[in-house]
């Protein structure tokens, strides 16, 4: 289990500052939905966890040690929208999760005979970890779903075994009868393994559905926080309020849980 702890986190995009100074606080082992209008800064504020921001500064922990520090690969790892900004389109299923492994468990010590097969078995594992086939390895992205590449995607992020997952947008570009299962997954994922979840959204019902905590960015300021049900069901800050009032069934569905 491990948590993310952001402090005094600023980016600006020459003057214009995209992040002013958020302070946020994912438990370990719990996923915090952070929403608010487009622009806000939930992208950047992301992107700056795992330093592709510019000009940034302030603090990122994991658990409670500096996350730039650690040793090796990043503890924090990002899914975008789109699975194939992170897929190689040239490189098959199983090549791009094995080279998500690569330098992992399998030691670099034992013949060359033995690490491939090792590597292969490991990748089977992710490939079933997420639910997909593992006779689809042999296959390029453009052979897949939607659906599939953003599990693929997932299978090259927990490949690295990441201590905190940032998911921007994951799904919005999935079907909405695919979005469920993909969902699905990545909170089953989430509890197996107890990684620490920063998950960007505009879908209000979603973050309900997955998340502990909501965090609501505005103009580049978080300006609340707090337990899902309650900022939810009771939102104090006038910008929580409007985007809970796009979003008709959401009050609803809370009076009536
Ligand atoms: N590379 C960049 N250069 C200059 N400005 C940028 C850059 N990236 C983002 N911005 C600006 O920073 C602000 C925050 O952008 P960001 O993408 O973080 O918003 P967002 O909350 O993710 O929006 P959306 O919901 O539309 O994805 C916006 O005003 C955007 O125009
Ligand atoms: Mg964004």
């Amino acid at each position: 289990m491990s948590s993310l702890e952001l402090r005094g986190i600023t980016v600006r995009y020459g003057r214009f500052t995209a992040v002013d100074n958020v302070d946020l606080l994912v438990p370990e082992g719990t996923v915090t939905g952070l929403v608010g209008g487009s622009g806000s800064g939930k992208s950047t504020l992301g992107k700056a966890v795992v330093g592709l921001a510019p000009a940034r500064s302030g603090r990122v922990l994991v658990d409670g040690s500096d996350a730039s520090r650690r040793h090796g690969r990043s503890p924090v790892q990002l899914v975008f929208q789109n699975p194939y900004a992170s897929l190689d389109p040239r490189m098959t299923v199983g090549a791009s999760v094995a080279e998500a492994l690569s330098g992992g468990a399998l030691g670099r010590r034992a013949p060359r005979r033995e690490r491939r097969a090792a590597r292969d078995a490991e990748v089977r594992r992710y490939l079933e970890l997420v639910g997909l086939d593992p006779s689809r390895a042999a296959l390029t992205p453009d052979a897949l779903s939607g659906g599939r590449r953003q599990r693929v995607a997932l299978a090259t992020g927990e490949g690295v075994r990441p201590a905190v997952l940032i998911a921007d947008e994951m799904t919005s570009a999935l079907d909405v009868s695919v979005q469920g299962a993909v969902l699905n997954l990545l909170r089953r994922l989430q509890r197996e393994l107890g990684f620490a979840m920063l998950f960007i959204s505009h879908n209000l019902a979603v973050v309900r559905h997955l998340c502990d905590q909501v965090a609501v960015m505005e103009g580049g300021h978080l300006v609340e926080c707090g337990p899902a049900e309650r900022v939810l069901a009771h939102p104090e800050h006038p910008t929580t309020r409007e985007l809970i009032s796009c979003v008709p069934g959401l009050a609803l569905a809370e009076e009536a849980s």
